[in-house]
């Protein structure tokens, strides 16, 4: 049996005066009867541990570099994540493979760094609105899964995140059939590539406008084993419901 997961993804959002939210957040949801993860800016990252100890919200990162350490200026490797107090982090997001290029091949170098320092490494997969009209969307998702994820994945150490491009921030989400299809396809690749037992356990993240209004719907959808989160994270009065819809779910 899956546990249930959700996780938010802060983005490029928040400074200090927003560490209060998580102790919010903690104080409402710090045991909840599902697994919840904050990833805020890597700036935040040691502070929303701290804010976050003695609670069972995890933290994660939101990119990690593929390589241990050396010079690549700017960049945070997994190890630095971890060692900040984080126990995931988010890779391949559309918005990193849209801003910095980046591809199948490198989300799959950076998901084998991560494992490697100990982290679980969250994958995104997502197609846009013209693969999708132009139906290509499961297309577009083996394609993804195929190149993205790392040999070996395992439950403990990997989560993948269906996100399609086009509902991410625009408040359009698709409908139940369609995220079913997909994350139906996902999980039979996960058991084609991994196995049976490894591919069942490997939890499949819906996201894109999850809010709390339509997430006990989502949450309903066969495979749809949480969410990832963007807007509706950042406050606890809007992410907490998220949450209260995953456990009732479970
Ligand atoms: O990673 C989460 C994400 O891209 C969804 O964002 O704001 O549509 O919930 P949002």
């Amino acid at each position: 049996m899956r546990r249930k997961l959700a996780a938010g993804n802060w983005k490029m959002n928040g400074t200090s005066a927003e560490l209060a939210r998580l102790t919010t957040l903690a104080e409402s949801h710090g045991s909840a009867g599902c697994d919840v993860l904050i990833c805020p800016p890597a700036t935040l990252l040691s502070r929303a541990a701290e804010a976050l100890s003695g609670s069972a919200i995890a933290v994660g990162g939101q990119d990690c570099h593929g390589a241990t350490s050396g010079a690549h200026t700017g960049d945070i490797s997994a190890g630095m994540l971890k060692d900040a107090g984080a126990s995931h982090v988010i890779l391949g997001h559309s918005e990193r493979r849209a801003d910095h290029g980046e591809g199948d091949a490198l989300v799959r170098t950076k998901s084998e760094a991560a494992i490697a320092a100990g982290l679980t490494a969250v994958i995104c997969l997502g197609e846009s609105l013209s693969e999708r009209d132009a139906g290509q969307t499961l297309d577009v998702i083996g394609t993804q899964l195929e190149g993205s994820t790392p040999d070996g994945a395992s439950g403990a150490r990997v989560v993948i995140a269906y996100e399609p491009v086009w509902a991410i921030g625009t408040g359009k989400v698709p409908t139940t059939d369609q995220i079913g299809e997909v994350h139906d396809f996902i999980r039979t690749g996960l058991t084609r590539r991994f196995g049976a037992e490894a591919g069942d356990a490997i939890r499949i993240l819906y996201g894109g406008s999850v809010k709390p209004g339509n997430a006990a719907e989502i949450f309903a959808v066969s495979n749809v084993d949480g969410a990832l989160v963007g807007g509706a994270s950042l406050k606890p009065e809007d992410f907490g419901p998220i949450i209260d819809a995953l456990e009732a779910s479970a």
